[in-house]
């Protein structure tokens, strides 16, 4: 009995606390007024009865409504999807909102919100907290208002469409500790007053088209977490950073911080990750960096121009897992030991650096090693398995690189280099000149490579005019030295070291490098003098260039060396050399480039295949080829002050290394920009569209929309597979774009596949891929040189293909919205719309649209064929080519 008693008031003493703690928790909705805004809300957002029902109480029942005390706290509507009415016009209307007074969260996240937030969005909510529109496609700049929200600790816009500046008023939310603006379209610079942001531990704002500095204020944010800016086009890194003091996560890559050196990070103790490749650093990195950031995990710096060694505590860090430092120009030696760190799960890649020496323990404790690409010597370890070691002076191994080029590393440095572990008795020929000599390296000998090769450039000294052949007593490099006696005096103006520019080669050496100039050593005659492959005399293959001055403008090579000297990038072609002894001829010395250029190797004899059929390159390496390219164009345009318009741009230029590595080559007719006045640097800086080409009459080959409008060619000749797109004559260009042209439409894909080069082999992803790269090419195309995309956003679109028809297929208003933005693809596509007529129709219908304009444009031709043109052995600027506007306006 008492048993049962007990229970039973057990029981409802149970009922009771549980009635109390719902009671406590949801009480329905109270406010009149806000149960009519959400009724309007769920009308004007198109939400279903699924997630809100008509009738029941939202608090109790509606799923994503938080309340307390009978009023809407929260509104959740992530994820949801409208009715089929509210999907068919849907918008940005969320007016309802500002009746929620006590709103402290509102969460859209992948809800589609396809419009610009409202201005009064950031002056209506007192007590919002936190605001999360994540992937709901808004458009437009974000309102300066938001700046109004002051009680504000979390704002996520990312993955959205918003365009322009980011507000200053920002810096205003003082209570923010997360932000991210990342992968949207913004532009302009990160305010200043985000430095004031004190209490911020998260903020991303990568993915973007950020320019100018990157403001010294952030270092100074001691909570900040977690730092991403990567991808945007930031110039410069405060050399500062030191006031990070929690930062655990730093992404800073894919920017442009030329000339920078690393950040000091002498606070950031927890830092995990550290993300800088792809930046443009310069110098060493600094060692406290691995005395302070013990926690290092991930470290990746790949591609930037990062000197001295690796301190010798980076490899006792005790937790890395993934190290990537590859193409800097690191070197040094291992440590002997690996100071007692055990085995890890790491991977490192030191590939493409200049670290020499012998291998050592050191490497045991990572599980897969790329050091290919080095000067390492000696033996290779036992316990090396999953090593890449190719391309090194290593013994017994394959794939290494020639002793020559071994032994000279190591003579320049002074060091003694094992020669493979041969006996030293056959040395280099150098070494007969003496120890006064030792770091130069005589070029002779003969073999060599294709054709290939190229050159040029913009001004310098005439410093060697020897007459005679000094060579003819000496074959051993005497005559090495950087400014023989007896040169002529520089002509005015021009100023070249010729310390900077490769070593000088007597006459006499070059007779021994190519068998005296002889005809099978000739690759072929270019247009900027003959090129013959050669042999140097520690056994590098050479491409010479034979200039005669007597047929040659006189200051082609000067220009050339001249190039050489203000440029070293690892886009162009390595210049070995040079020989400017004789007065009627000069000689430069290129490495040679294994596969030759872009012109002989697209096609080639698959030497596997006995019936010597033709194979083509692969359209991945197709597109590596164009990135490439357009990576060097885009540094003579953008790292290059004046900039410095190439001029040449074609297949034959394209120099390929053993990886299909762009090597831009024909560097004589390059020049500064024209007019490149203190004016045009001041609005590039500002970053006006299209500023950079302008004064410049249409015409000109002197500005940087020549060299896009050439890079188009290029790329139709990738897309075509036919050879020749880029060196053709007007006549003949005019016949392929007649062809090419109405096949590349933005609303229809499978028009591609009929220009498409057949020996591709593609799926549905590359389909889209070429389709993508060919509506690059045609924009790059517009006759109207305003008109073409600047070269950094043609970089950008070849490195995110899929963003250029994804993202534009859709939507024409986004492009109207943009297009007088610096969004990379909105200029590709405002240049697009003024390069076809077809832009406003109806997508089914603009194929044949396509194919009426280019019938029109024969006639529209002959009377404008009397546009000046220029030589063509270079590009010559279109005249075939609608003129749009003009159809326009008579009404076609
Ligand atoms: C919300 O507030 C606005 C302005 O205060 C008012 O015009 C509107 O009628 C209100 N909506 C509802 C549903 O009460
Ligand atoms: C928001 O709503 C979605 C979908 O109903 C749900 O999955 C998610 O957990 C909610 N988020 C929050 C923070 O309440
Ligand atoms: C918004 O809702 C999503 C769930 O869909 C959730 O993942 C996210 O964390 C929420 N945002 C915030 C700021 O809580
Ligand atoms: C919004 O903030 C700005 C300062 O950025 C201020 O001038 C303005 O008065 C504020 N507006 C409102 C309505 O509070
Ligand atoms: C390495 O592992 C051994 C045992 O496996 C352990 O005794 C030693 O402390 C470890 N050393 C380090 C540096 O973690
Ligand atoms: C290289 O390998 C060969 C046999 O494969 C061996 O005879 C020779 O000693 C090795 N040389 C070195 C330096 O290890
Ligand atoms: C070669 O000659 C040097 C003398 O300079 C000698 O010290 C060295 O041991 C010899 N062998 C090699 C492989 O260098
Ligand atoms: C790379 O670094 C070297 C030495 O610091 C410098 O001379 C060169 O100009 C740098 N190259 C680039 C592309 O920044
Ligand atoms: C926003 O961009 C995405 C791709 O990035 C695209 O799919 C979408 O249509 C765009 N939305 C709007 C409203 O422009």
């Amino acid at each position: 009995m008492v048993d049962r008693r007990g229970i039973v008031w057990f029981l409802l003493l149970l009922f009771f606390l549980c009635f109390e703690v719902t009671l406590e928790q949801i009480e329905p909705l109270s406010s009149p007024k806000e149960r009519a805004a959400l009724l309007q809300l769920r009308t004007s957002l198109g939400l279903r009865s699924k997630e809100w029902p008509r009738k029941p109480d939202p608090c109790l029942i509606w799923i994503g409504i938080t309340c307390q005390n009978g009023r809407v706290v929260g509104i959740n509507i992530s994820g949801f999807r409208r009715t089929r009415i509210g999907r068919r016009n849907p918008q940005f209307s969320v007016d309802a909102l500002v009746n929620f007074t006590l709103l402290q969260s509102f969460n859209a996240s992948k809800f589609y919100l396809p419009g610009p937030i409202p201005d009064w969005f950031g002056l209506s909510f007192n007590s919002l907290r936190v605001l999360d529109f994540r992937y709901c496609s808004i458009i437009n700049a974000i309102p300066n208002t938001l700046g109004n929200l002051t009680s504000l600790n979390v704002l996520y816009l990312s993955d959205n469409n918003l365009t322009g500046n980011v507000p200053h008023s920002l810096g205003q939310l003082s209570g923010l500790s997360v932000l991210d603006l990342s992968r949207n379209s913004l532009n302009g610079i990160i305010p200043i007053s985000f430095g004031f942001l004190v209490n911020l531990s998260y903020l991303d704002m990568s993915g973007n088209f950020l320019a100018g500095p990157v403001p010294s204020g952030l270092g100074t944010l001691s909570r900040l977490k977690y730092l991403n800016l990567s991808g945007n086009d930031l110039s410069s890194l405060p050399a500062q950073l030191g006031g990070l003091t929690s930062l655990v996560d730093l992404d800073l890559s894919g920017n442009y911080f030329s000339g920078g050196v690393f950040p000091d990070l002498k606070g950031s103790r927890n830092l995990r990750r550290l993300m800088l490749g792809n930046s443009m650093l310069n110098g060493p990195l600094p060692a406290e960096l691995f005395t302070v950031s013990l926690q290092l995990q991930i470290i990746v710096l790949r591609k930037n121009n990062l000197t001295g060694s690796l301190p010798v505590e980076f490899w006792s860090l005790p937790s890395l897992t993934f190290v990537d430092v590859s193409s800097n120009s690191f070197s040094g030696l291992l440590p002997g030991s690996s100071s007692a760190v055990n085995s890890t799960v790491a991977a490192l890649n030191i590939s493409h650096n200049m670290f020499y020496g012998n291998l050592t323990p050191v490497l045991r404790r990572f599980s897969f090693v790329d050091l290919s690409n080095n000067y390492y010597e000696g033996k290779v370890l036992d316990f090396m398995h999953n090593v890449s070691i190719n391309s090194n002076c290593l013994q017994n191994a394959t794939n290494q690189k020639s002793t020559g080029e071994c032994a000279s590393f190591y003579i320049e440095r002074g060091l003694s280099f094992d020669d493979f572990g041969r006996p030293n008795t056959t040395k280099l020929a150098t070494e007969g000149s003496g120890k006064s000599n030792k770091t130069k390296i005589i070029l002779a000998g003969v073999l060599g490579g294709l054709g290939l090769i190229a050159l040029l450039a913009l001004l310098l000294v005439l410093f060697l005019l020897c007459t005679r052949k000094r060579g003819n007593t000496n074959q051993r490099g005497n005559g090495v030295g950087p400014a023989p006696a007896g040169g002529s005096p520089p002509p005015p103006g021009v100023l070249v070291n010729l310390a900077n520019v490769g070593e000088s080669f007597t006459y006499h050496q070059l007779l021994q490098a190519t068998g005296d100039f002889g005809d099978a050593n000739l690759i072929k005659h270019g247009h900027t003098g003959d090129f013959f492959k050669g042999v140097s005399e520690n056994g590098i293959p050479v491409v010479i260039k034979r200039i005669d001055m007597r047929s040659m403008k006189k200051d082609a090579y000067l220009s050339e060396l001249e190039f050489f000297n203000k440029v070293s990038h690892q886009r162009f072609v390595p210049l070995l050399g040079h020989c400017l002894e004789n007065e009627n001829e000069k000689f430069l010395v290129y490495k040679h480039m294994p596969k030759g250029d872009l012109s002989n190797c697209l096609f080639f004899k698959n030497a596997t295949s006995e019936d010597g059929t033709l194979q083509s390159l692969d359209w991945i390496t197709r597109l590596k080829i164009a990135t490439g390219a357009a990576e060097a164009v885009s540094y003579l345009h953008y790292e290059c002050i004046p900039p410095i318009v190439h001029r040449d741009i074609q297949a034959s230029s394209i120099l390929l290394d053993d990886k299909y590595e762009v090597r831009l080559g024909s560097l004589s007719e390059s020049c500064v920009q024209e007019g490149d006045t203190h004016q045009n640097k001041i609005t590039r800086f500002l970053r006006l569209p299209q500023s950079s080409e302008q004064g410049a009459s249409g015409s000109s080959t002197s500005v940087c929309t020549y060299d896009v409008y050439c890079f188009g060619k290029v790329l139709l000749e990738l897309v075509t597979g036919k050879l020749g797109i880029s060196a053709s004559s007007d006549s003949e260009l005019k016949e392929w774009l007649d062809q090419i042209l109405p096949c590349i439409s933005m609303y229809d894909k499978e028009l591609v596949t009929k220009i498409v080069d057949p020996s591709l082999v593609l799926d549905e992803d590359f389909l889209e891929e070429v389709w993508a790269i060919a509506i690059v090419a045609r924009s790059c195309l517009n006759p109207k040189p305003s008109r073409r995309p600047p070269m950094r956003y043609v970089l950008k679109a070849l490195e995110s293909p899929f963003k250029v028809v994804r993202e534009e297929s859709l939507s024409s208003a986004r492009l109207k919205a943009t297009s007088s933005r610096g969004s990379w693809n909105a200029t590709l596509f405002g240049s697009w719309r003024q390069s076809s007529s077809d832009v406003t129709t109806i997508p089914a219908t603009s194929g044949t649209k396509l194919e009426g304009t280019s019938s029109l444009k024969l006639s529209a031709t002959s009377s404008s064929s009397s546009r000046r043109r220029h030589s063509n052995e270079i590009c010559p600027e279109p005249y075939g080519l609608p003129d749009v506007e003009r159809l326009e306006h008579e009404g076609i």
